[in-house]
């Protein structure tokens, strides 16, 4: 037979790891709305159908180096660096806690994951740029990839196209958050 006392320390048990979760689960949405506030960007991962249009689009060649500017919780450049073994992908995120997540991916060797703002990297180094982020983020940084980014460098957008661009191929789609353009500078 189960004692009382038993049962009594298991339940205080759980309640403890319940408790410590939730504590977790508002730690978390806050951070959310805070990184969503300063930023002007929420955290929303791109679709997997995104994957194949960027593969049918073939700009991803071995020896890129790629950069995901923003990359959540770091599992969409996970992905592609599990198909392209032979290309270099960096992902750079603000928010510490989807960047800890992020951690749990880098078991690849040509993965790597920065907590850092965007706007303060160097942009030289990248043959490609992938940005999921709104309209008014990709015209705030647009100066900054003319400025800095490679000749010839790919920008790879998923749903937000830059206005003032003109994409070299696109996959518009009726779906929404599934349409991708490239641009090359
Ligand atoms: C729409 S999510 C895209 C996530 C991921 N790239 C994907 O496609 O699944 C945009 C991400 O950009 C991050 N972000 C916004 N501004 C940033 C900045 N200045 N520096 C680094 N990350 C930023 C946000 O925290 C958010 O996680």
């Amino acid at each position: 037979m189960i004692s009382e006392k038993f049962l009594l320390i298991i339940l205080f048990v759980f309640q403890i790891v319940f408790l410590i979760f939730c504590l977790f689960l508002i730690i978390f949405f806050i951070m959310l709305i805070f990184y969503l506030i300063k930023t002007g960007v929420p955290f929303v991962k791109s679709e997997k159908n995104i994957l194949e249009k960027i593969k049918k689009l073939d700009v991803l060649k071995d020896g890129m180096v790629v950069a995901d500017l923003g990359s959540g919780d770091g599992s969409f450049l996970y992905f592609l660096a599990k198909d392209y073994p032979h290309i270099q992908f960096i992902g750079y995120e603000i928010n510490p806690i989807l960047y800890r997540f992020s951690k749990n991916f880098q078991q690849l060797p040509n993965l790597k994951f920065y907590r850092q703002d965007f706007f303060k990297i160097d942009l030289s180094q990248f043959d490609c740029l992938y940005l999921f982020l709104y309209p008014s983020i990709l015209e705030k940084i647009l100066p900054k990839i003319q400025k800095e980014a490679k000749k010839n460098c790919y920008i790879v957008t998923n749903s937000f196209d830059f206005k003032k661009l003109e994409p070299v191929k696109k996959i518009i789609s009726s779906r929404p958050l599934s349409s991708v353009y490239i641009y090359q500078l």
